[in-house]
């Protein structure tokens, strides 16, 4: 999206070099998910409306798993954690060509901060008194462990103090530095280099920033915004806690969207999930990544659906699993234990129950009989069902892979098929019925006579 003609360019710095210790992960911590979307993702996405480039990422030496996620965007590696004024200076060569306008730094941790607060800081950046740095400020409930932000009389502020360092007057302030914030680019590296580390805890502080530019005559300001959006997380219980917020929000994104959720609190979406008008979500639904879902659908109860597309007026569950690859067409009925993958059913295709259907193509208006399996993987490949419209498979059948099955066909019930139907064909494939006219009564009298007789022995 593109910026307002009035505005001046944007560049962002992400800081994601901490290695988020209280994680005790493998992973680096902005690498953590939050429905389905790493928080890195978060930043970036909320981050795309404004239009910043070059946008780079700093972080340590071997997470390329956050160089990978941010790509197409830069990196630049701070090599050794020294605090965050130290690691925007790391981002020093990758921001080399860009001389004017605003550095926002944001943190890879802070997943929340929405693009219109980001909007409102940039606005006030570029107000006529041309505050060299403009902080993101928050009144959390508890600001034990923030860095407080000291105002001037001027509506302006005049210095950031870390919690570690301030006096007991310091720490009664309850405005407190959410570590996002907006910078001249024409002052923001001199003023880095002259930041130092003598402080509790021997750290580059960035927030020091503030003070270097009043005493270089500059004004600084803050906006403020709702303490939840800027929300850090640095544990596993911040983990969960920052799903449950971002679940919350986006339920009732949903509901003023025209989705109906029977119990909201018990369907889980991912960051991505797209919902069309009236659709109906019952209880205990999972949405993972990728799902779109257009109008008029019904998701019933216990569906869990990752990577598919569901068409309009589908019905889905209850307990449905859709994996990735799942196109569903418009009108569709997937029914009870019904797992769908890599596959696509045609316009009001049927299968209404206990059926695996993976790397198939079902044509419109075939039914699919219960218990039904797409024999699709041989322990060594994966092989394709192809299936044409308006057939009917009979229950239990089981499709070997590769195969063809032509339109209007019919499988009868518990057949095993390995070669290709043809259309219109009734194919049988199971063991003859033979039927043997009173054999069951004269097997029970027989054994009835021999059950006596050992029973007089004894
Ligand atoms: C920082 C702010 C504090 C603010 C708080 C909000 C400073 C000095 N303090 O403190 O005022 O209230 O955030 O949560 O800025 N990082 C690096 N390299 C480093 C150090 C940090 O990339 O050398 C990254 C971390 O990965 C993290 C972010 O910077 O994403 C913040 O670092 P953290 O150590 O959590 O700062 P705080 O002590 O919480
Ligand atoms: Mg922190």
């Amino acid at each position: 999206m593109s910026q307002s003609p009035s505005s001046s360019p944007i560049a962002a710095v992400i800081l994601a070099a901490g290695q988020g210790t209280r994680m005790k992960s493998r992973l680096p911590k902005v690498m953590h998910r939050i429905a389905s979307r790493t928080m890195i993702g978060h930043v970036l996405a909320n981050l795309a409306p404004l239009g910043a480039a070059p946008v780079v990422a700093v972080i340590a030496p071997g997470m390329d798993e956050v160089m990978r996620e941010v790509a197409p965007h830069g990196i630049a590696y701070q090599t050794e954690a020294l605090g965050t004024g130290h690691a925007v200076r790391a981002a020093h060569e990758a921001l080399a060509g860009f001389k004017a306008g605003t550095v926002l730094v944001l943190f890879g941790d802070s997943p929340f901060v929405s693009t219109a607060t980001l909007q409102k800081l940039i606005a006030r950046r570029q107000a006529a008194d041309d505050p060299a740095v403009v902080v993101l400020g928050m009144r959390p409930a508890d600001p034990t462990g923030y860095g407080r932000i000291i105002t001037d009389d001027a509506g302006g502020i005049e210095k950031i103090v870390e919690h570690n360092d301030a006096n007991v007057l310091e720490r009664i302030v309850d405005l407190c530095n959410s570590g996002v914030m907006a910078i001249d680019a024409a002052v923001i590296w001199p003023l880095l280099d002259r930041i130092g580390n003598d402080n509790a805890k021997g750290e580059y502080y960035l927030t020091d920033i503030v003070a270097l530019a009043r005493a270089a005559g500059r004004r600084c300001a803050y906006v403020e915004a709702p303490a939840e959006e800027l929300l850090g997380v640095n544990s596993r219980q911040d983990l969960a806690t920052a799903e449950a917020l971002y679940q919350q929000h986006r339920r009732c994104q949903a509901m003023s969207d025209g989705v109906t959720l029977t119990d909201p609190a018990t369907v889980y979406f991912a960051a991505d999930t797209k919902l069309g008008r009236d659709v109906v979500i019952g209880p205990n639904v999972v949405f993972g990544p990728g799902v779109s879902i257009a109008d008029d659908v019904q998701i019933l109860a216990f569906c869990h659906i990752e990577g598919a597309r569901i068409d309009s007026g589908a019905i889905i569950g209850p307990f449905a699993r859709l994996r990735p690859g799942s196109d569903i067409g418009p009108q569709v009925h997937i029914g009870n234990f019904v797992e769908t993958k890599n596959t696509k059913l045609g316009a009001g295709a049927k299968a209404n129950h206990l059926t695996y259907l993976g790397d198939a193509e079902v044509g419109a208006k075939t039914n699919i009989g219960a218990g039904t399996i797409t024999c699709n993987y041989d322990g060594f490949l994966k092989e394709k069902t192809v299936i044409g419209a308006g057939a009917f498979i009979g229950s239990n059948s089981a499709l070997v892979a590769p195969i063809r099955i032509g339109d209007g066909a019919m499988i009868a019930a518990g057949s095993v098929v390995t070669r290709d139907v043809a259309p219109d064909a009734l194919s049988v494939a199971r063991g003859q019925q033979v039927d043997k006219p009173g054999w069951a009564s004269k097997f029970r009298t027989a054994r009835a006579a021999v059950k006596a007789g050992l029973k007089a022995k004894d």
